[in-house]
Order: C-alpha cells, then structure tokens, then sequence
C-alpha cells in the first residue's frame, strides 16, 4: 500500500481544521441570539445577573465581538499564500490584529477570568491564558518592526495557536456533555489543556524540523560576510 507523502497528509490535516474553526466560530455566533439582549437563563449566562451589569458586561461584548474577529483574521493572516499575494493587505489586517488581540480580546478576557465558573484552577488558566496571548502578540508586532520575519511568523503562530483555545475548549466541553456529564473536573482542566496542549505541539513540531546545526552555521558566516564593516 502506498502511504500518503507528509505534505499531502499536512495538507489535508490543515484544511480539517481550518474546517473545524469554521464550524465551531459559526455555532458560537449563532448562541450570540442569547446575548443581544442577555437572557440571563441561557447556559453561560446563568447565575450571573448580579454582576453582569457594569465591567463585566463591557468586557463581556467587547471580547464576544472581537473573539471571532481575531480568529478570522487569524485565519488570513497565516496563509502564505495571501501574504505573498497581498503583502499589503497583511501588513494592514495585521496591525488591526495586534492592536484587537492586546488591547481588546486578552484584557476583556482576563476580566471575564476573574469571574470564571469553577474555581481558581479555571480561572487561573484563563487568566494566564490572556496574558500569554497578548504577550505573543505584542512580540510579534516589535519583531515585524525589527524585520525579523522568521521569529514574527513564529510569535504570531503562537498567538493564533492560544487563539483557537476557544474552538479547542469547547470541542472538550462538547466530547465533556456526550461521554462524561458529571465530570466536574473538565472544565477547569480544559482551561489549562485548551492552549498548553496546542502551544507544546507547536514547540515540539518546531523542534523536529528545526534546521541541521550545519545549515545554521553556513548562514550565520553568509550574514557575517555580508554585513557591512
Ligand atoms: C486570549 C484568548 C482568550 C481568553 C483569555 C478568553 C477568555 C474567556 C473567558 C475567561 C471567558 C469566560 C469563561 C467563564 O466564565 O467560564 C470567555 C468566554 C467567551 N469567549 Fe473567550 N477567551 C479568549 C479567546 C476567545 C476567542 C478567540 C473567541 C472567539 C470565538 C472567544 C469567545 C468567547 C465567547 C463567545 C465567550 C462567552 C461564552 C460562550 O458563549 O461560550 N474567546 N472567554
């Protein structure tokens, strides 16, 4: 039998999860019937009339609305071939995700943590999460400014990576309501799972193909000689 070659498979893993993004960002717009006004019955909203009104509510819309916005920019953002495409357009819609993912979706999120069902673990882990988030984002924007695009794409997958927790989180919730209803524990696990899990994939897959020591060495003599004296 013929196996399939590790570009075609990476292919194909790529446009399932692409698929699945897609899915899961569409299903969470359409719970947004719930919000528009709050229907303090509906799921998340349950238990929470008694501080929604305030902070929590500004930080509540701002992330729902910038939350899907970052993945969808996410989504352009990484694509190669739209960067070579439209380099100005990436450079643009870029700016707008740095600016949208540190200043709006990671502090409304780490306000929100503060709130989170569950305990300390959970919140803890989203809390951590925001920080994290914007974090990535803010050191992919200084290294885009120093032209150092290599660690940029780098930054910037990691922040996409942190980003898609929020499909990762409930794909957990949804397998959490099928097979184990009753596990309380999940959630506050998920909060921790949904990025590190993605995040150390990310490192390890990096770590695996990163260049050989040789290739590394030739090209640091070629910027030597090259730099000016
Ligand atoms: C920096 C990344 C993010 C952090 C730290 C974060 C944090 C949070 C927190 C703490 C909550 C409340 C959880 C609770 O009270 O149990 C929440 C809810 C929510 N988040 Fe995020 N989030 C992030 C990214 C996103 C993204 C990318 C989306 C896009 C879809 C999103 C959409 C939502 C929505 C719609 C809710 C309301 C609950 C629901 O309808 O399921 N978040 N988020």
């Amino acid at each position: 039998m013929k196996m399939p070659r590790p570009t075609t498979l990476l292919s194909a893993l790529t446009f399932v999860a692409v698929l699945l993004i897609c899915k899961v960002t569409f299903s969470i717009v359409l719970g947004y019937r719930d919000y528009f006004p709050p229907i303090f019955k509906a799921d998340f909203l349950v238990g929470r009339e008694a501080y929604f009104f305030g902070p929590y509510e500004w930080a509540f819309y701002t992330h729902i609305v910038s939350g899907p916005i970052t993945l969808a920019l996410g989504l352009v953002l990484i694509s190669e071939r739209f960067r070579r495409r439209f380099p100005k357009w990436h450079r643009s819609l870029g700016k707008s995700q740095i600016l949208l993912v540190a200043l709006v979706l990671s502090p409304s999120g780490f306000w929100m943590a503060l709130y989170a069902r569950m305990g300390e673990v959970a919140a803890s882990g989203f809390a951590v999460l925001s920080l994290v988030t914007a974090g990535c984002a803010l050191l992919g924007w200084r290294s885009a400014v120093r032209r150092r695009f290599v660690e940029h794409r780098q930054w910037m997958w990691r922040c996409f990576l942190l980003l898609c927790s929020a499909i990762v989180v409930r794909v957990i919730g949804g397998f959490a309501t099928v097979f184990a209803p009753e596990a309380m524990w999940i959630y506050p696990c998920a909060a921790w799972t949904s990025w590190l899990v993605p995040l150390v994939g990310y490192e390890l897959y990096r770590f695996a193909n990163r260049p050989p020591k040789k290739a590394i060495a030739m090209d640091a003599r070629h910027f030597a000689s090259a730099a000016p004296a």
